[in-house]
Formats: structure tokens, C-alpha cells, sequence
């Protein structure tokens, strides 16, 4: 019989796994997951029935203590294994909200937006703008503006932002400009093609061959600051070897800028580090993944006797990922005899895209039956009007009952920041979790808030 337990290794994560079958069959759980008397999933010492029942659902539920954990183990590992300065940014692309940028700033880690609406909702946070990065590789010149305004350093990603930059602050109060360069390292890694960054075919950054014409411009622009180069390879990688040679590649980067007398003692490695989704995925952790990029930073300095440049990674799904859960309450049920089983919950593609964006896997538990067998294979979808609208196909699960909790494992990354509105369905709640608080952080969107942007044109009011 398959029975789903938590375990805990001696790395303090907690992982999900399904007992008697063939190992590595774990999951990452936040790690404040336990299950308490009444066989109910509790993570931050929250009851996850109950705060259904307090907070509806879908609802996502965000593990203070992971979130933090993980913050620390990548700034305690840079400290550990890079000897230079580093700092660690935060990539609030995975989920942008003032408690998320709040609980991320105090423990000392940076910020990297893309957009004019993530600075804004960083800075409204308390974030000190020179901590922030401003990425994109099609900023307007408003949020160009706006990025200097409050004197975050710009992330520039090609020629016509770098031409628009100098004219904005040629023309203008803005004295300087802080900058780094976004470069397409040429580096190939296994991911999902729509979040691979690093291949020579991306619309992101500079082409590597047009770096000393670059440089060469920005030596006649005094007032344009050029302090660092930058580079991401993608996203949900698990592979080491791709991040050693973007460091490598870096590193020969800012050897050919000594020619230039620029400013540039910052080199930025991107983000990239995968989570487990599933059993099948094996990512390195944290700290071996920091190990082996500080070292070959390292190296590569040593060989071309560099001094150290302040080293940046700029992580989002390996920080947040396996912080947040998603519960739904179990619907509908259809039975396809000797073809298929499936239950509808009360949410689905809106407030998680992924499965259906970029076939993703995720596992799920029933919070309420956490010691129940797993006797059935059923496929779970949501309740929008598209049939591919399904969240897991053949989940494991125990006999559920309309009313039951479903929780999706790992859901921090991507969920809430691709969440759309999708058949005019309000975006979930989400709660903070933490020693048996649960405070709301993002209140659910009701029917009012979908038409707060609806205009009626007077004459369609008078319409019979
Ligand atoms: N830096 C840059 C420049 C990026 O473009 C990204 C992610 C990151 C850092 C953070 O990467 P991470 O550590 O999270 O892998 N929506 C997709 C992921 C898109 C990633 C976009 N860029 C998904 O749901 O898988």
C-alpha cells in the first residue's frame, strides 16, 4: 500500500515522500509542513483546513520560515565560498507584493524588476533603490525615467536603450546613470525552450561579438556609469556545468573591458537554479550550486589575474518556490470507465498557468486525509472553460470526497505572477504563514474588483 509521509533529512528540509516505493520518490514540502493530531496538513503551524475555512479557496499559503531559510542559505553560501563581495538579488518576476519584498529585503537581499509596476510595488515596499536592478529588454522611455528618478542601477539590454539613456540624461536633470550590460553568453542548457535565455537565439542582451563597440561608446558617455556585466542562462536548471562556463564567460568579459577604464567591478550571474517539482527532478541545493559558482568565478579570476568583482546572482524560483503551497477544495468528478478519473477543483489554469503554459509537473496531497492510502490515479483539473485546463494528470491520491483539500506542492514561483483573469475569475487569496499566524497578504480578487478597470461609454448606457 502507498501511503504518503513526511520525512526530514539532516539538511533540515522536509520532503513528501511515498512510502515502499523505489527512492528518490521525495518532494520538497516547506519546511514548517508536519501533520497534527486530526491528520491535517499544517505548514507554518496553520491548519490548512482551517484556514480554507477562514480564508476560502484557492488559496496560496506562503511559509515565512522557507522563504527565509532559503534568503539565508544563499547569502551564507556566497559568504562561505566566494571570497570577493557578492550580493544576492531576489528575482521578483517570481512573485512581485509588498510582503514578499518586505520579508526578502530584511534579510538583506537586492532586487531585480522588469518592469516599471515591479519597481513600483519594491520601492512602495521599502526597498532602498540601490539595491534594486532594473531588467528588460524594452524598457519605455518612461520607465527608463523612472528607473533613474530613483537611482536604481538599469539593467541595459541593447543599443536603442543605451542611445535613449544618454539622450534622457544629456537632456535632462539626470546627472548620472548607473548601469550594468546584459550580454547573450552563447551557452546552451536543458529547460523548457520558452525559459532558455542563454542560446545566441534570444531576444535578450547584447550580441558578445559587439562588446568593445559598447565599451568603446560608453567611454564617450561621462555622465552613463558603467559598473557591471550581466548574464541569465535560463530557468529551472539542474545541470552545474552551464553556470561554471557563464562564469568563465564572464570573467573573459571583464578582462576585455580593463582595455576601456570603465567603472565595471560587478559581474552578474542571473538566476536559473531549478526546484523539485517532482520526484524525478533533482536539482543541486543552494549551497552547492553558490560552491561551484563562486569557485569558478574564482578560478577564472586567478587565471587572468583579475582582482574579485562584487558577484551578484539574481535567483527567484530557488528562493520562493517550495515556500508556497495552493490549496483548492475539491468539486466535481467524472469517470471514464477504463479510460480515465477526473476531479475539478476550484481553480486551475488562472491562478496557475504553468502546467498548461510549459507542461509542468506538479505533486499534490489531500490536506484533510494526510495518512489515507493512496488507492486512486486521478487526474485533477480546474474549472475553466479549456480542456487543457488540467493541473496533474494521474495524481496518486486517497479516495477524496467533494469538499476535500487539494494542495499543490511548490507553487511560490510563477504562480501568483502569471495568475490572470481567465473566464472572469478572481485571482486567489494568499497568506503569510509563520508559528501559527496566518496574515492575509493578498486579498482575494471578488466580482466588484474585476470591473474596477470596466468603462461603459455613454451611448452604449442608452442602448436599448
Ligand atoms: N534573471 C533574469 C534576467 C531572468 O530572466 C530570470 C527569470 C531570473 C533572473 C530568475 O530565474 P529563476 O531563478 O527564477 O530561474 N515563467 C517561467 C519562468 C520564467 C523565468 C524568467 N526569467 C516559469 O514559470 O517557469
Amino acid at each position: 500500500m502507498v501511503t504518503t509521509d513526511i520525512s526530514q533529512e539532516n539538511s533540515g528540509h522536509r520532503y513528501l515522500s511515498n512510502q515502499n516505493s523505489s527512492s528518490p520518490n521525495q518532494v520538497l514540502l516547506p519546511l514548517t509542513a508536519k501533520v497534527n493530531s486530526s491528520d491535517c496538513l499544517e505548514i507554518g503551524g496553520c491548519d490548512l483546513s482551517k484556514l480554507v475555512e477562514q480564508f476560502g479557496s484557492p488559496l496560496y499559503i506562503l511559509d515565512e520560515e522557507t522563504l527565509r531559510t532559503s534568503c539565508r542559505e544563499y547569502r551564507d553560501s556566497f559568504k562561505k565560498y566566494y571570497s570577493g563581495e557578492s550580493q544576492v538579488i531576489y528575482a521578483s518576476k517570481a512573485w512581485s507584493c509588498l510582503a514578499v519584498c518586505r520579508i526578502i529585503d530584511s534579510e538583506g537581499l537586492g532586487f531585480d524588476v522588469v518592469s516599471g509596476g515591479e519597481l513600483y510595488t519594491t520601492l512602495q515596499a521599502g526597498v532602498k533603490s540601490d539595491r534594486i536592478y532594473f531588467h528588460g529588454n524594452n524598457k519605455s522611455t518612461e520607465e527608463l525615467k523612472y528607473a533613474l528618478d530613483c537611482g536604481c542601477t538599469i539593467i541595459v539590454d541593447n543599443w536603442l536603450e543605451l542611445q535613449t539613456l544618454s539622450a534622457i540624461v544629456s537632456e535632462s536633470e539626470f546627472q548620472n546613470a548607473r548601469i550594468m550590460l546584459r550580454l547573450t553568453p552563447g551557452i546552451e542548457c536543458h529547460t523548457h525552450e520558452y525559459i532558455r535565455t542563454g542560446h545566441l537565439d534570444s531576444k535578450f542582451g547584447f550580441d558578445p561579438n559587439q562588446l568593445e563597440e559598447v565599451f568603446n561608446y560608453l567611454t564617450q558617455k561621462p555622465q552613463i556609469n558603467c559598473i557591471g556585466l550581466h548574464a541569465h542562462i535560463g530557468s529551472q536548471i539542474f545541470e552545474q556545468q552551464p553556470h561554471q562556463d557563464l562564469a568563465g564567460v564572464l570573467v573573459e568579459w571583464l578582462k576585455t573591458s580593463q582595455a576601456y577604464n570603465l567603472p565595471i567591478e560587478e559581474l552578474n550571474v542571473g538566476g536559473g537554479l531549478g526546484i523539485r517539482y517532482t520526484e524525478a527532478d533533482d536539482p543541486p541545493t543552494i549551497e552547492e550550486w553558490v560552491k561551484a559558482v563562486g569557485k569558478a568565478v574564482e578560478s577564472a579570476c586567478h587565471q587572468y589575474q583579475l582582482p574579485l568583482p562584487k558577484l551578484i546572482a539574481e535567483p527567484g524560483r530557488s528562493l520562493i518556490g517550495s515556500a508556497c503551497v495552493t490549496a483548492y477544495t475539491i468539486g466535481s468528478r467524472k469517470e471514464i470507465p477504463e479510460l480515465r478519473t477526473y476531479i475539478s477543483v476550484d481553480g486551475g489554469m488562472s491562478d496557475n498557468p504553468r502546467p498548461i503554459t510549459y507542461q509542468s509537473l506538479y505533486r499534490a496531497v489531500v490536506a484533510n486525509r494526510m495518512s489515507a492510502p493512496l488507492t486512486e490515479k486521478i487526474t485533477v483539473a480546474g474549472k475553466h472553460c479549456e480542456s487543457g485546463d488540467v493541473l496533474i494528470k494521474d495524481a496518486l491520491l486517497p479516495l477524496v470526497e467533494p469538499g476535500d483539500i487539494l494542495v499543490v506542492l511548490s507553487t511560490g514561483a510563477y504562480n501568483y505572477s502569471m495568475a490572470s483573469n481567465y473566464n472572469r475569475i478572481g485571482r486567489p487569496a494568499a497568506v503569510l504563514v509563520h508559528q501559527g499566524e496566518a496574515n492575509l497578504i493578498l486579498k482575494r480578487e471578488t466580482y466588484q474588483d474585476l470591473l474596477v478597470q470596466d468603462r461603459l461609454p455613454e451611448r452604449l448606457i442608452s442602448l436599448e
